[in-house]
């Protein structure tokens, strides 16, 4: 049931690529140059004439939402907020008609979440879901929907269900921009083309697994880990993070690279590993000086970078490399070695990778 793997988690790192191609087959026409996905097509007016988005999400997921709320704003124009959903349900939320609610969860039965969507949908909001247990309640009780289609993910930490998630969210922010003009159908046809190149990018990226087991065996013992990105690549940050915690119980902090000076860099000295996403595309210079930063104060760095990089490979102290594709794709790769090394890292320190201690497969409390 493993597929000859030693833990799901494994597996499921390695189904990245086909889970992908399963959540745009049919929906992204490539060739035709259009994305069809009934869900949006239905309701098409309500997204259009939104006057924001709300994504409510808990864990992984809520990371899924900080990056489509980047890839919503550039590509399609349209103002996002992303709220924890314990958070939006417990605070008297301004939210009515015309206002659209993105409800995401990988189980589709995360009790906070729904709660955040029966909030929504008695003032009025329309809500859509994003799910990938197909019936699941959260499925349910939404207006409308789209499965990611991942197929089922065991492991307790999410890691095909985060990167099918970007990748549904993406095609909407697609076709909303398509249609409201805010992307070129130039561009937008590039992105078609870019997107449909992203599963043999992962393989590519997942072919890093040997080098990044030696960097796992080089940090194992650490006890605190940073992890830093900007733009697209900051909510990365804190799925590197959070991956790292759940399975190594070694404590992990996502931060936006340059919120670095308001406090996180008086930890850095040499025992202090920070991983740091550097990719080529977006902020790269600024992150560069950050990398420089952590170095002159003798930090540990391990960068993601892009093939061939050549500014950051300088200072880092390891370089793990991911394929390039456009910025706003980067997430789908960068993620990918960050799910490696952590799950490497906790299997070198004998823990259970698919059944964290204190943690469920999903959360039906609150
Ligand atoms: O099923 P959901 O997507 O609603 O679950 C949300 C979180 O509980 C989940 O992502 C959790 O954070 C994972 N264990 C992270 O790996």
């Amino acid at each position: 049931e493993k597929g000859g793997y030693d833990h799901f988690m494994l597996k499921e790192i390695y189904e990245q690529p086909s889970a992908i191609e399963d959540t745009y087959r049919g929906r992204m026409l490539v060739k035709e140059g259009i994305i069809k996905m009934s869900g949006i097509d239905d309701h098409l007016e309500r997204f259009l004439n939104a006057n924001r988005i709300i994504i409510v999400a808990c864990g992984t997921s809520w990371h899924a939402g900080l990056v489509a709320e980047y890839i919503f704003e550039d590509l399609a124009r349209i103002p996002v907020e992303v709220e924890y959903a314990s958070e939006f349900r417990y605070r008297n939320p301004v939210i009515g008609k015309g206002d659209v609610l993105i409800a995401i969860s990988q189980s589709g039965e995360t009790a906070d979440t729904m709660a955040a969507i029966k909030l929504a949908k008695e003032n009025g909001a329309f809500v859509f879901g994003v799910c990938n247990v197909v019936g699941s309640s959260i499925s349910r009780i939404t207006d409308a929907g789209a499965y990611t289609h991942a197929g089922p993910e065991i492991g307790v930490a999410s890691t095909k269900a985060f990167t099918t998630q970007i990748t549904l969210l993406t095609l909407i922010a697609l076709k909303l921009g398509k249609e409201k003009g805010s992307i070129s159908k130039s561009d937008f046809y590039l992105y078609l083309q870019e997107m449909d190149l992203i599963p043999s990018k992962i393989e590519k990226a997942l072919e890093a697994n040997k080098h990044i087991i030696e960097v796992a065996n080089h940090y194992k013992n650490s006890r605190n880990c940073l992890y830093l990105g900007r733009g697209y690549n900051f909510p990365v940050a804190l799925e590197g993070a959070l991956k790292l915690k759940e399975i190594s119980y070694i404590h992990a902090e996502g931060y936006p690279a340059a919120e670095m000076k308001h406090g996180p860099i008086a930890l850095i000295d040499e025992e202090m590993p920070v991983v740091v996403i550097a990719t080529r595309k977006g902020h790269y210079e600024k992150v560069v000086s950050n990398v420089q930063e952590i170095k002159s104060r003798k930090g540990k760095i391990i960068a993601i970078v892009t093939e061939g990089d050549e500014q950051v490979s300088k200072v880092a102290d390891h370089v793990i490399e991911v394929p390039d594709t456009f910025e706003a794709l980067t997430p789908l790769l960068t993620t990918i070695p960050l799910q490696l090394l952590s799950y490497h890292i906790a299997v070198m320190l004998g823990k259970n990778v698919d059944q964290p201690r204190n943690l469920a497969k999903s959360v039906t409390v609150e």
